[in-house]
């Protein structure tokens, strides 16, 4: 919905904007969590050793410093049709899970914690993985800064699969060269294509894939529903699925 920003008062009020809220949200999960436990385990470090054909054993002493992921705690910032998703699996990780929303404390039985969002730096410093699983909005971007990342715990992994603009790249990058961040999995960037000159893609503890995240033929089938079903509402004159709050962005 954020290429919808600028409308004008008159184009929105005439319009009912729906969006494909929901649809992505297991395959996104199964990326996110993939890219959680491959950092988690190192696995970007033997890919290089592989692909200049290594058996490196020495590389298992750094690349499994994080340590397990069982009993640790994710935050989950945006617990919506994708960040459900994803908590439902690290859950099923053996995770303890905690998560933001903007509206509401209200969560599945699989979610211990949910906070509003000026929780968010709080509960960061609880977090060994952190991700962003939000709308943007005026509210959400840049949110993850200088600031953020100082008050996240020591040694987070921090993955995004929102928007790229909710981070300030400068300072993701900042913290991930300080340590403070232990390792980043990015499906978002800003900007986006990330630029061939970004140190981000030389950081052996990075993952960067394109915008991809969502990729998969489920997910398409599910959009095609959704939007046939909506067509088909729409003529009927019936309520429609998936509607957006224009006041709120998302
Ligand atoms: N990487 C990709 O390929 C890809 C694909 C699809 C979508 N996305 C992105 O993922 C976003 C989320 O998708 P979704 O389907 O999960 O949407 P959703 O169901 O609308 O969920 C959004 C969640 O974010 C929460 N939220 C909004 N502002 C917040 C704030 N300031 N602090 C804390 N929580 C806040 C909402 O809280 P409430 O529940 O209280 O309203 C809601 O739980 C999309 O808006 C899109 O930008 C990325």
């Amino acid at each position: 919905m954020d290429s919808c920003t600028g409308l004008s008062e008159a184009q929105i009020e005439q319009t009912v904007f729906t969006n494909n809220q929901g649809v992505y949200g297991p395959t996104i999960a199964e990326h996110t969590i993939a890219m959680m436990m491959s950092l988690a385990r190192g696995l970007p470090s033997y890919q290089h050793a592989q692909a200049n054909n290594q058996w490196n054993r020495g590389l298992s002493a750094t690349a499994s410093r994080f340590g397990e992921l069982q009993g640790k705690t994710v935050l989950i910032v945006g617990l919506g049709g994708i960040g459900k998703q994803i908590a439902w699996r690290a859950h099923g990780l053996g995770m303890r899970v905690i998560a933001t929303r903007n509206s509401s404390r209200q969560g599945p039985d699989y979610v211990d914690y949910v906070g509003l969002a000026d929780e968010l730096h709080k509960l960061a410093g609880e977090a060994s993985v952190i991700i962003n699983a939000l709308p943007l909005t005026p509210k959400t971007t840049g949110l993850f800064d200088k600031d953020f990342f100082t008050d996240a715990k020591t040694g987070a992994i921090f993955l995004s699969i929102g928007r790229g603009k909710s981070t300030v790249t400068a300072d993701l990058i900042a913290a991930l060269e300080s340590g403070q961040i232990y390792a980043a999995g990015l499906d978002v960037t800003d900007p986006e294509p990330l630029p061939t000159s970004s140190p981000l893609w030389n950081m052996s503890n990075v993952i960067i894939t394109p915008h991809a995240s969502g990729a998969s033929r489920e997910s398409i089938q599910r959009s095609a529903m959704v939007t046939v079903e909506n067509f088909r509402r729409y003529v009927a004159g019936e309520a429609l699925l998936n509607v957006v709050n224009m006041q709120a962005g998302y």
